[in-house]
């Protein structure tokens, strides 16, 4: 397996190329977009700096993998040779099942079709391909250069010898993939999203304030950053919808997003990514502020 396909390139599409190509994989890189392309080689060209800054990669390597990283926005010439795609589009449900058919007519038989959805079902995308025995979840973490972590998502029809390809391939990307089954939310965003709306409603119930409730995880649980600062650079919309999955795939009201998020949203305070969200950011300080709105 040498030529690697990713599609999509945003924040995680240009962290998946950069790995593959760091690792000495073939890379095409598709996007519809030509400034999501242009602007995906300037990110990877500067978080390639960044490792030979730490002495992580040399120069040589450095311009060794960048060059492996070749630009499409043509789906049908950015997979013609492609052993594995691994896409990363817009999380999308119709936008996705879309792609991963054209993939199934476009691809050689024997390609691999991965996604890094972090909440469709790989079950259901793997239905619209007549070889959902090929298709797999690739759950890479942001930021993906720096993240250990794969979450390798079996679908319904996934099989054992394709698993344990993207296992022993994800390994080869210094990464340590851990093999689950396709539920909703799979086991990251499973734990992970009930935490964060769990920190919502301590807020939205008058518990605690915004700072508190994050100290209390930073420093009484060892997380890095507090759910409600996770949150914001998570995106809020991104943890509603992801919620939205669990509560629809499970029909269990304790998925039931809190009121405080979905009101968050519908303003478009949605975190980082808007400039506010439970805390307020400004454009290149690093330093933040609890959220006019809750004081
Ligand atoms: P993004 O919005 O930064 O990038 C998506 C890119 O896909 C855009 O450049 C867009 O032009 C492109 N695109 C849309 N439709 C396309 C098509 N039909 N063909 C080719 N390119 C297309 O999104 P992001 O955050 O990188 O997310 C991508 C995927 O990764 C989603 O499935 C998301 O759930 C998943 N994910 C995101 C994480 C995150 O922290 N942002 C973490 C783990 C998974």
């Amino acid at each position: 397996m040498n030529n690697i396909t990713v599609i999509g390139s945003g924040t995680m599409g240009n962290g998946i190329a950069h790995v593959f190509a760091q690792f000495g994989y073939k890379v095409s890189l598709v996007d519809i977009n030509k400034g999501a392309l242009e602007k995906a080689l300037a990110t990877i060209s500067k978080n390639m700096d960044r490792q030979v800054a730490k002495g992580m990669l040399s120069e040589e390597d450095k311009n060794t993998a960048f060059a492996k990283i070749k630009t499409f926005t043509s789906l049908e010439e950015g997979v013609r040779s492609a052993d594995l795609v691994v896409e990363a589009a817009t999380e999308n449900l119709s936008v996705k099942l879309d792609l991963f058919r054209q993939l199934d007519e476009l691809c050689k038989e024997e390609a691999i079709l991965a996604s890094n959805t972090s909440s469709i079902s790989i079950t259901k995308i793997g239905a619209v391909t007549a070889r959902p025995e090929k298709v797999i979840g690739m759950h890479f973490m942001n930021p993906v250069p720096v993240m250990k972590l794969i979450e390798v998502i079996r679908g319904y029809a996934t099989s054992d010898e394709v698993t344990s390809l993207i296992m022993d391939l994800s390994k080869k990307l210094d990464k340590v993939p851990v093999e689950v089954n396709d539920y909703p939310g799979f086991v990251a965003n499973r734990i992970l999203m009930p935490m964060i709306n769990e920190a919502i409603y301590t807020l939205y119930e008058g518990v605690a304030g915004i700072e508190e409730i994050d100290t209390v995880m930073k420093l009484g649980m060892a997380h890095p950053m507090g759910p409600l600062q996770l949150a914001d650079f998570i995106g809020l919309d991104v943890c509603l919808s992801i919620l939205r999955v669990l509560y629809d795939g499970f029909g269990n009201p304790k998925y039931a997003p809190c009121p405080l998020l979905v009101n968050m949203v519908e303003a478009g305070f949605k975190g980082i990514k808007t400039g506010e969200g439970f805390y307020k950011y400004t454009p290149g300080v690093k330093e933040f502020i609890v959220s006019p709105q809750f004081k």
